[in-house]
């Protein structure tokens, strides 16, 4: 039997060749070796405000781009969070097991409520619960996540073996998996902070569905340092960052890079840089243009992921509600 990795993704923004490296390459790698399930978060992205059609675009833009990149929805299974019903009632039940003294602890609502003040929904608060339920639901056994996202999947776990404690063995522990630190990809307007979806700085991202000119605009603009020499050094994050892309587009090992812009400018770099991203995503980017030729493909890939997955939720939603008298 191979293992169960269920990992989930938000419909919001646009995704970005951090997302890319950082995750979506991997889990291209590992959907043989594992038995994996990708999910698109809508559920999650409620709460925060969004827009209807877009939210809903979204969903299946962000659910094309994980098929595009090679997650191959014959051998994993992608879809939608609240097409499988069992997430929300899920949710309402382990939040019965969670005390508030747990949550109270989670430092992603801390700074994301922070922002919001007092307009911050009750469901923000209890978003860990819900990502708790999209994890144990599908006897999960691994996480792969970002650092940011660890305390989320180790409530999971907290929840789990509370359940299983008061309740009888029911639910399987996950543990979570933390993609190594090299490919933590950092903004390219300002390289101290990570590259993330953010609109307020267009500059900060190489967006997945960016054109080509507009990701050789953004590469060409990006913040260096007034130095000249180009190796992999970090405390210089602007040139750092633009190598570590590098690498993990060509896979070339970092001596070899470095011999390859020795006695260059920056200017060369970036140029040779742009091209390689250009060239990295165009087939990708081909795959997307044709999985979305016709929007009802990517209707019936999603139904066939929920349908796949459906009876395992299902599953565990009736062991759950019996071992708690329900029903
Ligand atoms: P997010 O965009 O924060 O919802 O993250 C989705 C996934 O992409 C998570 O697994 C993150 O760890 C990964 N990710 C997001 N931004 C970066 C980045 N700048 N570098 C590497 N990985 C990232
Ligand atoms: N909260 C995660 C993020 O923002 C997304 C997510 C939702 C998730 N449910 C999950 C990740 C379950 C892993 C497992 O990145």
């Amino acid at each position: 039997m191979k293992k169960r990795v269920f990992s989930g993704i938000q419909p919001t923004g646009d995704l970005h060749i951090g997302n890319y490296l950082g995750a979506i390459q991997h889990w291209v790698k590992i959907q043989h070796e594992y038995d994996c399930i990708f999910c698109v978060v809508d559920l999650h992205a409620i709460t925060v405000p969004q827009e209807p059609k877009a939210l809903k675009a979204k969903t299946r833009e962000v659910a094309a781009l994980l098929i595009a990149s090679g997650i191959d929805p014959k051998i994993a299974s992608v879809l939608v969070q609240s097409h499988i019903h069992e997430h929300s009632e899920l949710t309402w039940i382990l939040n019965c097991f969670i005390p508030m003294g747990w949550m109270r602890r989670m430092t992603q609502f801390k700074e994301k409520s922070q922002k919001q003040k007092e307009e911050v929904s009750t469901a923000l608060f209890d978003y860990p619960a819900l990502m708790a339920a999209d994890i144990l639901l599908y006897d999960t056994d691994e996480v792969p996540v970002g650092e940011d996202q660890k305390q989320h999947v180790e409530l999971a776990r907290d929840v789990a073996q509370r359940f299983n404690s008061i309740c009888g063995d029911t639910l399987i522990v996950p543990k979570a998996v933390i993609a190594e630190a090299g490919a933590r990809i950092m903004g390219l307007d300002d390289p101290t902070q990570k590259m993330s979806k953010s609109e307020e700085q267009p500059g900060r991202a190489i967006n997945l569905l960016d054109s080509p000119d507009d990701m050789r605009n953004k590469i060409m603009r990006a913040t260096t340092d007034s130095l000249r020499e180009i190796r992999f050094d970090e405390s210089r994050p602007g040139v750092n960052n633009l190598l570590v892309i590098y690498e993990q587009f060509t896979g070339q090992g970092r001596k070899e890079i470095e011999a390859r812009f020795e006695g260059k400018g920056y200017a060369d770099l970036k140029r040779e840089l742009a091209e390689v991203v250009v060239e990295g995503l165009s087939p990708m980017q081909a795959r997307y243009r044709e999985l979305t030729a016709d929007p009802s493909h990517i209707e019936r890939l999603l139904a066939e992921g929920a349908g796949k997955v459906r009876p395992i939720a299902e599953k565990t939603l009736a062991l759950v509600k019996e071992r708690v008298g329900l029903g």
